[in-house]
């Protein structure tokens, strides 16, 4: 079920280097929400501080808090393992586990929780590789390698592979970057239908589409290199994209720097 996303006071470390600076924001359910900024203004760490990969990272530090609907992600009785199956995550490169099955590849989370029958199994396979608009190109070969498909399927088999646990909200860094114009479209189309069950967070460096799939779009900068990245303007993405509140935002997303 999707849920509400509310960050507050949020700052991210590795090491004694603060990354990103206290940043506060809200993301609706059933709604998607671009991340947009210049490289290195933190987005695929906060991107990882929604779903505590963060601190995965040596020397990974939080500060701040992370509600989803009503429990706080950072609490003390917290299981972080449960949190990142609840916030599940799309790589920019495609990353199938790539000695097993498509079929095995997209039950792997499932068999993890360890208590589905084999026809049940079967079941969510199959409707998580049709809700990844995958299914008629691999039902007749679901025991082959998931690494045996192109770029583009790959990308949908690890959506598939992410939404067939059901989480709340699936977090996508760049998930288009490494994709052909075609894998592109198809992955954005998917991410439209996706939204109408998921709170969905994407990170893109690409502003068509930023401005084509989200509702929300999020501004990151750097004041200078070596400083934190700091959350500039949150808003619909129409006027992100039309009349910006912030002069740093115009410029970013009329090329002006970044
Ligand atoms: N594993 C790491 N160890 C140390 N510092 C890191 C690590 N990963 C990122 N950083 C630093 O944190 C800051 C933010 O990096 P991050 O990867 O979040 O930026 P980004 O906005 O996603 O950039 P890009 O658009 O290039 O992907 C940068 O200064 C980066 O050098
Ligand atoms: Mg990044």
């Amino acid at each position: 079920m999707a849920k509400r996303i509310d960050v507050s006071g949020l700052s991210a470390y590795y090491g004694a280097h603060k990354a990103i600076d206290d940043i506060s924001m809200t993301v609706e359910p059933r709604s998607v929400t671009a991340f947009i900024g210049p490289s290195g203004c933190g987005k695929s760490t906060f991107l990882r501080t929604l779903n505590r990969m963060h601190e995965v990272t040596p020397g990974g530090r939080v500060e701040g808090k992370v509600m989803l609907d009503d429990e706080n992600l950072y609490g003390s009785h917290v299981d972080p393992v449960a949190v990142r199956r609840t916030v599940g995550m799309v790589f920019q490169r495609p990353n199938p586990f790539p000695t097993m099955s498509i079929f095995d590849n997209v039950a792997a989370g499932l068999r993890l929780n360890g208590k589905y029958k084999k026809s049940q199994l079967s079941e969510i396979v199959e409707r998580s590789l049709k809700g990844a608009n995958l299914w008629n190109e691999v039902k007749d070969r679901l025991n082959k390698p998931g690494s045996g498909l192109s770029g583009g399927q790959q990308q949908r088999l690890c959506i598939a592979r992410a939404i067939a646990v059901e989480p709340d909200v699936l977090l996508m860094d760049e998930p288009c970057s490494a994709l052909d114009p075609i894998s592109t479209l198809a992955i954005e189309d998917l991410i439209g239908e996706l939204k109408e069950r998921f709170t969905i967070v994407i990170v893109t460096h690409n502003m068509q589409q930023a401005a084509r799939v989200s509702d929300r779009t999020a501004f990151f900068n750097l004041a200078a290199v070596g400083q934190p990245g700091k959350l500039i303007e949150l808003d619909d993405t129409e006027r992100i994209f039309s009349n910006p509140s912030v002069q740093a935002t115009e410029d970013y997303i009329s090329g002006r720097f970044g």
